[in-house]
Parts: structure tokens; C-alpha cells; sequence
């Protein structure tokens, strides 16, 4: 069956707007796209390029994560810039040279893309480059950028996707930041999606000229119609899962991602998936321990906790540099702040962490009586 995009119409015609007021004004367009993790950034993505596709028009979409349903190669720098070249893995290096030679402005800037492309440079080329100051280089990067795309749209590209922002090294972000930079009269539209989470918690400064789309949750019907699929495509029949499909729903509170875990694990209703619980485990396992520690402990006060909870917990444990691990909670992408109160992006998060904490975990905390006057002090209840 061809994967779906359902609910996205409203997306699909603003990015398409978008691109077609570029077409029509020879103007170059920034897109960013934000959706927590499972949204659909991905799948509507996929489905913009393969709508671009069928109406003749070039994409060029990268992304930095192992592809699950997209089909988009990872970014790495000279990939990148040899897509814009129109360049083959394949190539040979002459052929590479030959084509440098006709983008590059001049003899330093088609040094520079070599350099960019890990190409061999001679003793003497090396010394070039390196005794130019940080700023002519930025500015040599600057010219290679509005000449690949001046390029790039010269052989038909109308689009280009980098999916998955949040996950890309430092140098990656430096260098796409560069063509974000690019004013060039050339009809490109490119988009950049992510999630809030490490250099992406806040719409980073970069792209205050980005048109910014957030990924909203699915609407009851759209989710009602993928999850009718996804029975579909298990060979179920829908109609005898009815119960199950409205409980997956509720729970996945418009989370596509969430949606399918929900309605692929054989478990009863209420169970966790183990999909869930695996990426809880993931991501608890790639953080420092205070940070996965403090996360979990959130997790088990409920789905939204505040700074005097969090000042309880670093005394009771000693937390070294707080600050510093707050940083590092919201740069997990898992909670959100406003204000003093903190929240989990959804409540499957919340339940997925606090499924890997112990009931003796946080056994000496009691809820501060001052903040809840009316409440007794009730332990954290935990799995
Ligand atoms: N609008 C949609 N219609 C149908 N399936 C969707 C839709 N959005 C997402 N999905 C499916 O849900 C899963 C998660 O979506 P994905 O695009 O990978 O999320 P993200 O990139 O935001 O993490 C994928 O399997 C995808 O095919
Ligand atoms: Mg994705």
C-alpha cells in the first residue's frame, strides 16, 4: 500500500503556495518546519517532493537519521554540495573539477568547494587556504552558496529539503545556515524541519526570515482514517477493532507515531507499547545520569512539574550544576517550559519515562504541602 498523508492538506497548499510565489517572483524562500518527534514532518515532506515530482519539478531532499519511510539520503556536507552540482557519486574527480571550475566565481572560491568536498588539495592550495582570516572564508562560503544555488536552480530545482535539522553536527548547521543567508533572485525553496530540541528548542535567530510552520496534531477524522490503514495494512478488518482504535486515538492525542504503536502492539488496552518503552530507554541511556535521573523524576511527578519540585529534587541529590541539567532536559526535545511550570511535549512521553523508573526511586519525596495547600502530601506513585 503507498503511504498516505492524511489530514496534511492545509500543509501541503501552504508549502505549495510558498513555492509558487517563489516560481513566480524569481525568489529564494525559507520554510521551517517544526513538529515534535512522530508529528509527520517527515511523511508531509515526502509527499510535497513526490507531488513536486509528479508535477516535473526537482527536489533535492536530505535528511539525518536513518530513513524509516523517507527515502532521503543523510546529509553529510559534500553530499549536499554535490547534489547542488548535479554531481554523481560517481563521478570522476576530473569531472568533479571541471564542474567547480564552471560554478565557482573565481580561483579562491573553486579552492574553497574542494576543500568543502574533502577533494585532495596540493601543499601549496592547503597554505592558501589557511592564511585567510575566518572572515574571508565565511565570506568565500557565502559566494559558493548563492553560486551552488544559482546553479542548482539553473538545472531545474525548485525545492530543497533538509530533514531533521535538530540532529546535525555543529558544522553541518554552520554551513546550511550559509545558504539561509543567500538573498539570490533564483526560485528555490528551502525548507528545514526539525524538532524543539537541542539548537532547534527556540526557532534559532537564523531564521527569523523563515516562513515557520508548526506541525499541529492530526484531527480526529485524519487519525480515524490512518488508523483504519494501519488495521489495513496488519490485515486486520477495522470494524471488529473498534474499541481498541477509539482508545489508540484518544491516547495518541493526534501523535501519527504514536497512533501506530498504539494499534500495533498486541498488548491489552493501557499497556505501554514496547516501542515506547524502548525509545524511553533510548534516550534515558544517551544522557548524562543526572540529566536522565532528574528527567525520570519529572516523569514520575506527573505530566507537567515546576522549579520548586526541581530545586527539591537537586537538593535531595546533590545536583552539581542544575542549570546544566535543566539545559540539557529541555535540549532532549522531551519537555517544553512556560514560565515556572515545565511539560512533557505529550503525555506518552511522560508515561514511557516514568515506565522506567522503580517504585522506590523517589520514595523520599513528598508533594510540598505550601504548593498545594489543600492537598495532603501524597508519595510519587511509580510503576
Ligand atoms: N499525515 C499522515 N498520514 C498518514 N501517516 C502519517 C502521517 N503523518 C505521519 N504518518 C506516519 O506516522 C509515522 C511518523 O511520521 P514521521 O513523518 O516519521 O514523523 P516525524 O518525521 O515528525 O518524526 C510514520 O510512519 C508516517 O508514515
Ligand atoms: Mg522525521
Amino acid at each position: 500500500m503507498p503511504n498516505p498523508c492524511y489530514g496534511r492538506e492545509w500543509e501541503l497548499n501552504h508549502l505549495h503556495c510558498i513555492l509558487n510565489y517563489a516560481l513566480d517572483n524569481s525568489a529564494f524562500k525559507i520554510v521551517y518546519l517544526q513538529g515534535m518527534t512522530g508529528a509527520g514532518k517527515s511523511r508531509l515532506l515526502a509527499t510535497f517532493a513526490s507531488q513536486l515530482a509528479s508535477a516535473g519539478k526537482r527536489c533535492l531532499a536530505f535528511s539525518y537519521t536513518a530513513p524509516n519511510d523517507s527515502s532521503a539520503p543523510t546529509f553529510s556536507i559534500p553530499c549536499f554540495i554535490k547534489a547542488l552540482m548535479s554531481v554523481t557519486e560517481l563521478a570522476s574527480s576530473r569531472d568533479i573539477r571541471l564542474k567547480i571550475d564552471l560554478i565557482a566565481n573565481n580561483v579562491l572560491c573553486a579552492l574553497r568547494l574542494r576543500q568543502r568536498l574533502d577533494s585532495n588539495l596540493n601543499r601549496g592550495e592547503t597554505d592558501t587556504l589557511s592564511m585567510l582570516s575566518e572572515s574571508r572564508l565565511k565570506w568565500l562560503d557565502k559566494q559558493i552558496a548563492q553560486s551552488l544555488i544559482a546553479y542548482a536552480n539553473h538545472k531545474g530545482v525548485v525545492a530543497i529539503i533538509i530533514d531533521d535539522a535538530h540532529n546535525l553536527p555543529t558544522n553541518a548547521l554552520e554551513f546550511i545556515r550559509l545558504f539561509t543567508s543567500c538573498n539570490t533572485p533564483h526560485a528555490v525553496t528551502f525548507i528545514i524541519a526539525s524538532q524543539q530540541k537541542h539548537a532547534f528548542i527556540y526557532p534559532p535567530k537564523w531564521l527569523d526570515h523563515a516562513h515557520i510552520i508548526i506541525l499541529r496534531p492530526l484531527d480526529p477524522d485524519a487519525m480515524a482514517q490512518l488508523a483504519t490503514h494501519i488495521l489495513r495494512c496488519q490485515g486486520k478488518e477495522p470494524q471488529k477493532h473498534r474499541e481498541q482504535t477509539a482508545d489508540a486515538i484518544k491516547r495518541a492525542q493526534g501523535n501519527p507515531y504514536f497512533l501506530k504503536q498504539l494499534l500495533s502492539d498486541s498488548d491489552p488496552l493501557n499497556a505501554l507499547p514496547n516501542a515506547l518503552q524502548q525509545f524511553a530507554r533510548t534516550c534515558l541511556n544517551a544522557m548524562p545520569c543526572e540529566v536522565a535521573r532528574t528527567l525520570k523524576f519529572a516523569a514520575s511527578l506527573g505530566q507537567s512539574f515546576n522549579t520548586h519540585q526541581l530545586q527539591q529534587f537537586n537538593d535531595n541529590e546533590q545536583i552539581r550544576a542544575p542549570l546544566c541539567v535543566l539545559h540539557k532536559m529541555l535540549c532532549s526535545g522531551l519537555i517544553k517550559q512556560s514560565d515556572e511550570h515545565f511539560y512533557f511535549i505529550h503525555p506518552l512521553i511522560q508515561e514511557a519515562l516514568k515506565s522506567q523508573t522503580k517504585s522506590t526511586d523517589f520514595s523520599w519525596y513528598t508533594y510540598p504541602r505550601h504548593h498545594q495547600p489543600d492537598r495532603r502530601p501524597n508519595k510519587v506513585t511509580s510503576n
